[in-house]
C-alpha cells in the first residue's frame, strides 16, 4: 500500500472488509457508520431501463447476467481499477480471493451462482452484496453498484411485498448523504414517468448528487429526439444528463464485441444530426470519466470525515478485542483485528492525501 494507491482504491478496500464483517448498506453491523461515510456510485432504475448494459459499457465487458424480468437479485459492487496498458484483464471476487477469472463468461456465471446461493433459485433478492474486482488497461478507477431494478408488480413466485422491498433496498442506498446516483432512464418512455428520477427527485431534490443517464436514444420514434431532457430542460439537475446509446438485444444475440459496441456508440453521436454539437460529453467512455473524477473529488471531501469515523470505528474495535481477548483462532476476532489493522493503516494514508500527499490514482 503506498501513496500512489488511488483514494477510489483505498475507499474500496475499506468497503470490502466492511463487507467482510457483516456491514453493508441497509445491514446493521458492527460499522454502520463508517460504510455509510464511504462515497459510492449506485446504480438505480427501472428493470430493463439498460442499468446492466451501461456498466458494461462503462467496463468494455460481456460480464452481467442477463435476461428479461428481475435479474439482479443481490447488490452488485463493482470495483475497477485501472492497470498499466498491455496488463491482462482479470476479474476477482471478495469471496472467491484466490481465483482470477480470465474468462468473462465465468464472471457472469459465478454472479449468478453466488446469487442463487442466497436466494435458492427463487425471484426473491437478497441485500447482502457481491463484490467484484476487475483489473484492466480499459477501465478507469470507479466503485459503482448495481442495484435490483425497481419494479410495480411482483411477478408469479415473488411474494406481493418484492416492490416494496426492491424499492426499500435500492433507497437504502440512494439516501445515503455521500451516496452519488447513477439515475437511468429509457428515453423511449417518458421522463416524467421514470422511477429513476422519481426516486432521486425524493433523496435528492436540490439534484446534486444525481447523474441523470438517457438510454435508447436510437429507439426513439423517428422525428422526435430527446434534447429537452439532455440539455436539462425536462428534469433540471446540477450535472450535465449524458445520452447513451448500448447494444440491442439484436446487438447482444449477434455477441457484438463491447468494444466494437463502444466504437459505434460514437459514431452514433458524432453523425447524428440532433446530437452532434454534444458528441464530446455523450456516450458511456465519457459517463466513466466523469464519474471517476466525481467519486475521486467527492472522497478528497470527505477524508476529514472519514478519518475521524475511521478513528471512532478503531477505539470501538479496540474495545471490542479486549472483550474478546487475544483473537486467535476466533474468526470473528481474527477479521475484527484484520480490520483494525486496515483502519489504522487508512488512517494514515488518508491523513497524507489530506497534508497534501501525492494525489494518487489518475494514471
Ligand atoms: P436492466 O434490466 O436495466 O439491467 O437492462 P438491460 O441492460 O438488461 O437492458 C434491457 C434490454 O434493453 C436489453 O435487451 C438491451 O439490449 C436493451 N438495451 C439497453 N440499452 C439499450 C440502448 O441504448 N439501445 C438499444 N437499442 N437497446 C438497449
Ligand atoms: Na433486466
Ligand atoms: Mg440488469
Amino acid at each position: 500500500m503506498t501513496t500512489m494507491e488511488s483514494l477510489i482504491g483505498l475507499v474500496n478496500r475499506i468497503q470490502r472488509a466492511c463487507t467482510m464483517l457483516g456491514d453493508y448498506g441497509g445491514a446493521d453491523g458492527a460499522l454502520p457508520t463508517l460504510w455509510e461515510a464511504l462515497p459510492s456510485v449506485a446504480v438505480v432504475g427501472g428493470q430493463s431501463s439498460g442499468k446492466s448494459s451501461v456498466l458494461e459499457s462503462v467496463v468494455g465487458r460481456d460480464f452481467l447476467p442477463r435476461g428479461s424480468g428481475i435479474v439482479t437479485r443481490r447488490p452488485l459492487v463493482l470495483q475497477l481499477h485501472k492497470t498499466e496498458a498491455g496488463q491482462q484483464e482479470y476479474a476477482e471476487f471478495l469471496h472467491l480471493p484466490r481465483r482470477k477469472f480470465t474468462d468473462f463468461a465465468l464472471v457472469r456465471k459465478e454472479i449468478q451462482d453466488d446469487t442463487d446461493r442466497l436466494t435458492g433459485k427463487t425471484k426473491q433478492i437478497s441485500p447482502v452484496p457481491i463484490h467484484l474486482s476487475i483489473y484492466s488497461p480499459n477501465v478507469v478507477n470507479l466503485t459503482l453498484i448495481d442495484l435490483p431494478g425497481l419494479t410495480k408488480v411482483a411477478v408469479e413466485g415473488q411474494p406481493e411485498s418484492i416492490v416494496q422491498d426492491i424499492e426499500n433496498m435500492v433507497r437504502s442506498y440512494v439516501e445515503k448523504p455521500n451516496s452519488i446516483i447513477l439515475a437511468i432512464s429509457p428515453a423511449n418512455q417518458d421522463i416524467a414517468t421514470s422511477d429513476a428520477i422519481k426516486l432521486a427527485r425524493e433523496v435528492d431534490p436540490t439534484g446534486e448528487r444525481t447523474f441523470g443517464v438517457l438510454t435508447k436514444l436510437d429507439l426513439m420514434d423517428k422525428g422526435t429526439n430527446a434534447l429537452d431532457v439532455l440539455e436539462g430542460r425536462s428534469y433540471r439537475l446540477q450535472h450535465p444528463w449524458v445520452g447513451i446509446v448500448n447494444r440491442s438485444q439484436a446487438d447482444i444475440n449477434k455477441n457484438v464485441d463491447m468494444i466494437v459496441a463502444r466504437k459505434k456508440e460514437r459514431e452514433y453521436f458524432a453523425t447524428s444530426p440532433d446530437y452532434s454539437h454534444l458528441a464530446s460529453k455523450m456516450g458511456s467512455e465519457y459517463l466513466a470519466k466523469l464519474l471517476s473524477k466525481h467519486l475521486e473529488a467527492v472522497i478528497r471531501a470527505r477524508i476529514p470525515s472519514i478519518t475521524s469515523l475511521i478513528n471512532k470505528s478503531i477505539d470501538e474495535l479496540e474495545s471490542e478485542m479486549d472483550h474478546l481477548g487475544r483473537p486467535i483462532a476466533v474468526d470473528a476476532g481474527a477479521q475484527l483485528y484484520t480490520i483494525l489493522e486496515l483502519c489504522r493503516a487508512f488512517e494514515r494514508i488518508f491523513r497524507e492525501h489530506l497534508d497534501g500527499g501525492r494525489p494518487g490514482g489518475d494514471r
